[in-house]
């Protein structure tokens, strides 16, 4: 696996093979990478003929500078997991390379934006679109892939390509949860002992919610979840929201939508989580 580090030489090495007819599949990342990265990647190296990670802490998208400072961060450990599956090309610029200048671009991807992570990460979206933009256009992939894990950066990153007009596939993959249920996230290794075990609470409630909503209304289901997580001492709930799974925008009632997806935020101590569950969708 090559390591590159500038647009330029990225820029080179793609047209050559691009030349060669091959497809290229791109994996965005911020790194810290776990097993559900890792089955982007796969996806990424069945599919098309090179694969191309992109591991970069996007400090646009932070809209909390402790959090960013904090990001766990290990380039050598990361390589020796894009090797072992099959990726061609692991792209580690710095953050001098990406933003040269200032990034003054504004997106707006209402209501999208404008619901569960938006008015409690201001500027997140605006950040990550400014980033997976400018690599979309540094390696005009065939397929970029993103993980349901972050549901919400999913639907904005399709909204995105549709806005750009940009001609390449978006492919959503499955969450992959540890084997206790957690869902995996580079921010898990942040957490204490003590927290980790709490954690389990949020897979453990969305997991039980579907059993529950199979009798009780959508209003009913949304309290369910609410109450649980507010009960348990350390979690300190953002949202709880059941949403239609493409506009994201609330659905009142099981029958107003055939793909619906409740999504969560909360903070475990210090550390800031995000799962989701879907309750219905569309086959
Ligand atoms: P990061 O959090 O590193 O995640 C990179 C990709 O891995 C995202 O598409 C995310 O949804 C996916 N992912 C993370 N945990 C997952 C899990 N448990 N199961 C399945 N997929 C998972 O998301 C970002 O980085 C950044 O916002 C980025 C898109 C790279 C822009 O900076």
């Amino acid at each position: 696996m090559k390591v590159i580090r500038t647009i330029c030489e990225l820029k080179n090495e793609l047209d050559l093979c691009r030349e060669k007819g091959k497809s290229i599949g791109l994996v965005p990342t911020m790194g810290a990478l776990h097993a559900g990265h890792a089955s982007l990647v796969k996806r990424s190296v069945n599919e098309n003929d090179v694969t191309v990670v992109s591991i970069f802490v996007n400090p646009t998208q932070f809209n909390d500078k402790n959090d960013l400072m904090n990001y766990p961060r290990d380039l050598d450990a990361d390589c020796r997991l894009l090797d072992g599956v099959g990726a061609a090309i692991a792209f580690a610029p710095e953050v001098e390379e990406m933003y040269p200048e200032p990034d003054t671009r504004q997106f707006s991807f209402a209501p999208l934006d404008e619901v569960m992570e938006g008015p409690f990460r201001p500027g997140h979206f605006n950040g990550v679109a400014q980033i997976v933009s400018k690599l979309f256009y540094a390696v005009e992939p065939d397929r970029a892939y993103f993980g349901e894990k972050d549901f919400q950066q999913l639907a904005i990153i399709r909204e995105m390509v549709r806005q750009l007009g940009l001609k390449l596939d978006i492919v959503g993959c499955p969450i992959v949860r540890e084997e206790d249920g957690l869902a995996m996230s580079s921010r898990n290794m942040l957490l204490t002992a003590e927290e980790r075990t709490r954690a389990l609470k949020i897979s453990r409630t969305l997991f039980a919610s579907l059993d529950y909503a199979k009798e009780h209304t959508l209003q009913q289901t949304k309290a369910f979840v609410e109450e649980a997580i507010k009960a348990t001492e350390g979690f300190c709930l953002e949202y709880y929201q059941i949403v239609d799974g493409n506009t994201l925008q609330p659905v009142e009632q099981w029958s107003d939508s055939d793909y619906i997806v409740g999504c969560i935020a909360l903070f475990c101590g210090k550390i800031r989580l995000i799962d989701n569950i879907k309750y219905k969708e569309v086959r």
